[in-house]
C-alpha cells in the first residue's frame, strides 16, 4: 500500500440542505447553473436553488442529455466564456455533473474541448464548480472524473483532472423522491459496479479498504433486498450515501483497479444507448467467468463476506452466480438485447470501438485483450 489520499469536497448532507449554497458559493461569484432535461422544475430543487440564489449574480444553462454529448456542452461553454462566468453550480445526476466538469475545464482552454478527452490538452486550470446532486449513482459529485459523449463520433470517454472535483456537494435525499424507477435502480447497480471495480480485483491484504468495500456491497445488497421500503427517508439516505462512498476515491486508495466493465460498458451506451448502470449489468457477469483464474481468490473472499455462501471448490463460480441473481432480482438484464438482432455485427462493432479507444488490455492484471472481449461480447450480447 503506498499512497496520496485527499478528498477535499465539502459534502453537505441531508434533508433542506440545498440552502447552504447562499453561503458556500462566493458572494461576488457569476454563476451559471447547468441542469438536464427539467426533472428539477418537477420536484420543487429549481426553486430552493432560486430561492438561495437570490443575492447572487446568476444565469441557467439547461438541456444537459443523458450521457451528455460535447455537442450540447460547447454551448454552455461559450456562454461561459461570454459572460464572465466564474462558478459553475451542476443541479442534477452524474450526466449534469460530468457535463459541467467538461465546461469547467473547457471554458478555460482555447483550442477544441473534446482535445481533453482524447489526451491531447491536459486540464490545467477549470471554473470552480459545486454540485447538488439528484440521482446517487456515479459518485461525481465528490470525484474528478467525467465522462463525456462525442454524438458525431459515438464516442464515450473519461477524463480525470483534480481541478474540476466539485468543491462542494449537497446530497438531499428528498430530492429523489421523483426518481423514476429505473434510474434508482440503475443507481444501485452503478454503485455496486464501481465498488466491485476496485475489490474484485487482486488480493492484497488491505484490510480497511476490502472491509469498506464489503460493508457497501452489503448495504447495497440489503437496500435491493428492501427495495419496497423505498419510500423511506432512512433508505433514500443510505442509498446517497453508499453512493456517494463507492467512488470518492477512499476504497481504491492503494490497490488495484480493474475498469474493464466500465469501458466495455461505456461502448454499449454510445452505440445502443443503453443506461449507464443496465450497460454494466450486461458486462460484468460474463466479465467475471472469463476472469475468473485472476480473480478467484477475490470472489471467494467476497462470496464469503458479503453474500454469506458456504465454503466450496466453486465458491467463485457460485459468487457471480450471486452477482447476476443480484441484478435480475432488481429486474435488470444481463444481456445486451437492444441491437436490432444482429449479434455477430453487434460483436464486431463493440470491437472496433475497444480497438479504436486503445482499450486493448484492460483489468487490474491488462489480461483483457481483444480476443478475451470478443469472448465476454460472446456471452453478454443475446
Ligand atoms: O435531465 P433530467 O431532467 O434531470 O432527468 C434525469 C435523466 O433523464 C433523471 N433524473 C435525475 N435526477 C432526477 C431525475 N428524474 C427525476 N427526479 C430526479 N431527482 O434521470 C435521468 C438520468 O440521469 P443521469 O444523470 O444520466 O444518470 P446518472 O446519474 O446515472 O449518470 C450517468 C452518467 O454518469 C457517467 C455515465 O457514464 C453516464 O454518462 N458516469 C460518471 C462517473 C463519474 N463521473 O465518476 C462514473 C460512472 O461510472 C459513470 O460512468
Ligand atoms: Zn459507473
Amino acid at each position: 500500500m503506498q499512497f496520496s489520499y485527499v478528498n477535499p469536497t465539502v459534502i453537505h448532507f441531508g434533508q433542506g440542505q440545498i440552502g447552504q449554497i447562499s453561503q458556500a458559493i462566493p458572494a461576488n461569484a457569476k454563476v451559471l447553473v447547468i441542469y438536464g432535461g427539467g426533472s428539477i422544475k418537477h420536484n420543487g430543487v429549481y426553486d430552493q436553488v432560486s430561492a438561495a440564489l437570490q443575492g447572487h449574480d446568476w444565469l441557467e444553462f439547461s438541456g444537459v442529455e443523458p450521457n451528455p454529448t460535447k455537442e450540447t456542452l460547447d454551448k454552455a461553454v461559450a456562454i461561459v466564456k461570454q459572460q464572465g462566468v466564474d462558478f459553475i453550480l451542476a443541479v442534477g445526476g452524474g450526466s449534469v455533473i460530468d457535463g459541467s466538469k467538461y465546461v469547467a475545464a473547457a471554458a478555460r482552454y482555447d483550442a477544441d474541448g473534446w482535445d481533453i478527452l482524447i489526451g491531447k490538452h491536459e486540464v490545467s486550470a477549470a471554473v470552480p464548480l459545486g454540485a447538488i446532486l439528484t440521482l446517487p449513482a456515479t459518485g461525481s459529485e465528490s470525484n474528478s472524473g467525467a465522462v463525456i459523449t462525442k454524438a458525431e463520433t459515438q464516442d464515450k470517454l473519461a477524463f480525470l483532472s483534480p481541478f474540476v472535483q466539485p468543491v462542494f456537494a449537497v446530497l438531499d435525499p428528498d430530492t429523489m423522491k421523483t426518481l423514476p424507477e429505473k434510474q434508482l435502480i440503475n443507481g444501485i447497480v452503478d454503485a455496486w459496479v464501481h465498488t466491485c471495480e476496485q475489490y474484485l480485483t487482486l488480493p492484497t491484504g488491505a484490510m480497511v479498504q476490502d472491509g469498506y468495500a464489503e460493508a457497501l456491497l452489503k448495504n447495497l445488497l440489503t437496500l435491493g433486498e428492501q427495495y419496497a421500503e423505498r419510500d423511506n427517508d432512512a433508505w433514500r439516505a443510505n442509498l446517497m450515501w453508499t453512493a456517494n462512498q463507492a467512488l470518492n476515491g477512499l476504497i481504491g486508495s492503494g490497490v488495484p483497479h480493474d475498469w474493464a466493465t466500465h469501458m466495455i460498458g461505456h461502448e454499449l451506451t454510445a452505440l445502443y444507448g443503453v443506461d449507464h448502470g443496465r450497460s454494466l449489468a450486461i458486462v460484468q457477469p460474463s466479465l467475471m467467468r472469463n476472469q475468473i483464474e485472476l480473480k478467484r481468490a477475490k470472489l471467494e473472499q467476497m462470496g464469503r463476506n458479503v453474500f454469506g455462501l458456504a465454503a466450496g471448490a466453486d465458491l467463485a463460480e457460485r459468487t457471480i452466480d450471486a452477482i447476476e441473481a443480484f441484478y435480475l432480482s432488481l429486474g435488470v438484464a444481463t444481456q445486451l438485447t437492444e441491437h436490432g438482432g444482429d449479434k455477430a455485427s453487434a460483436i464486431d462493432a463493440v470491437i472496433q470501438q475497444l480497438q479504436k479507444h486503445g482499450m486493448v488490455a484492460l483489468g487490474e492484471s491488462e489480461a483483457i485483450t481483444l480476443e478475451h472481449s470478443r469472448a465476454i461480447l460472446t456471452q453478454a450480447i443475446a
